[in-house]
């Protein structure tokens, strides 16, 4: 009997969903260890403003010394680029240390469990501010996001504003770093890896100010002694830890982002919140009421759902628009 020959396009087809595979578990792997030590950082050291841009600072030397020793290769970059990259920058800086900012406030699983709630500020954003319209069945996706993002919140035991707000203001601006990266990334010679290199330099110039005025260094001075008399040098490390892994996830996801649409990247992106926030309710005990935690079942199922009717409905066309 003879084998079934398979179309080579079938079988492009097929590997690059095994790469695609391999990128996302890679990705999520590293971002559970980040949250981790993140946390662990910001309850013995809570200085949201400094801890972002040394995370910044951290994966910004990483790439100057990749590229130094060329592990790496140096991007050819020119104005125009850097000019196109400045608005992402402003929307992944106002992203990362508004989430930082957030879980300085509540429980790792909270501010997730809010930034599950990404794809509604995709479709909402794509709606009002670009114009773009969407089948009655995305829309009603929508409901169950919403709904159950909103049940986690009000029954969140250590509920705060400010860690509410920061994780609503990091999803309205990481949709809009999502829209403007692939639209920067598109038909450029510089590839994901090297585009979040230059991203993580230009948001560390636009954050660094900021960090300084709203925080300072005597401010941190005085934290870290506290830090340093209450837990010892061990806060370096992690600090170091934090910094590391942040760089590392982000770089995968834009590894993958090369490959797929931004939709296809927020809905993995939302499912990396489910191993985030399991393991972060066990690893710092994390006190859930049950009708909290169904609020974020809902939530993630709502995506899930969301990304099925993308999947059947939406996704030859988006594909046709996006993944080229
Ligand atoms: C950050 O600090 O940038 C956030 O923790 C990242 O959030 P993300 O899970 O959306 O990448």
């Amino acid at each position: 009997r003879s084998e079934p020959i398979e179309a080579p396009e079938v079988k492009s087809e097929a590997a690059k969903k095994v790469k695609i595979g391999i990128y996302f578990a890679t990705w999520w792997a590293l971002n559970v260890v980040f949250n981790i030590y993140n946390k662990k950082v910001l309850n013995a050291f809570p200085y949201p403003w400094l801890t972002s841009t040394l995370s910044l600072a951290c994966g910004s030397l990483m790439m100057l010394i990749s590229w130094a020793t060329r592990i790496a290769e140096t991007p050819k970059t020119d104005f125009e680029f850097w000019k196109t990259l400045f608005p992402v920058a402003v929307a992944h800086t106002i992203g990362h240390v508004a989430a930082t900012v957030s879980m300085s406030k509540v429980a790792v699983s909270f501010t997730h469990i809010i930034k599950s709630g990404e794809p509604a500020f995709s479709v909402l954003v794509s709606r009002f501010i670009l114009g773009e319209t969407f089948p009655s069945s995305v829309y009603l996706s929508l409901v169950p996001i919403i709904g159950g993002c909103a049940l986690a919140a009000v029954t969140e035991l250590n509920f705060n504003m400010i860690g509410f707000m920061g994780a609503m203001i990091s999803n309205l601006a990481f949709v809009f770093r999502n829209i403007f990266s692939k639209k920067g990334m598109k038909g450029k010679s510089v590839s994901g890896m090297n585009y979040y290199a230059c991203l993580s330099m230009l948001s560390l110039l636009i954050l660094t100010p900021f960090a300084i005025a709203v925080e300072g260094p005597q401010m941190w001075a005085a934290g870290w002694q506290t830090a340093l008399s209450e837990i010892g040098p061990n806060v370096a490390w992690w600090i170091a830890a934090q910094s590391v892994f942040y760089h590392l996830y982000n770089q995968v996801s834009y590894m993958s982002l090369d490959e797929i649409s931004p939709l296809t990247f927020s809905i993995g992106n939302t499912m990396k919140r489910i191993s985030v926030i399991v393991s972060s309710i066990i690893i710092f005990h994390t006190p859930v009421q049950p009708v909290n935690a169904l609020g974020a079942a809902i939530a993630v199922l709502g995506t899930f759902l969301y990304s099925q009717i993308w999947e059947i409905d939406l996704l030859p066309t988006s594909r046709a628009q996006c993944d080229d």
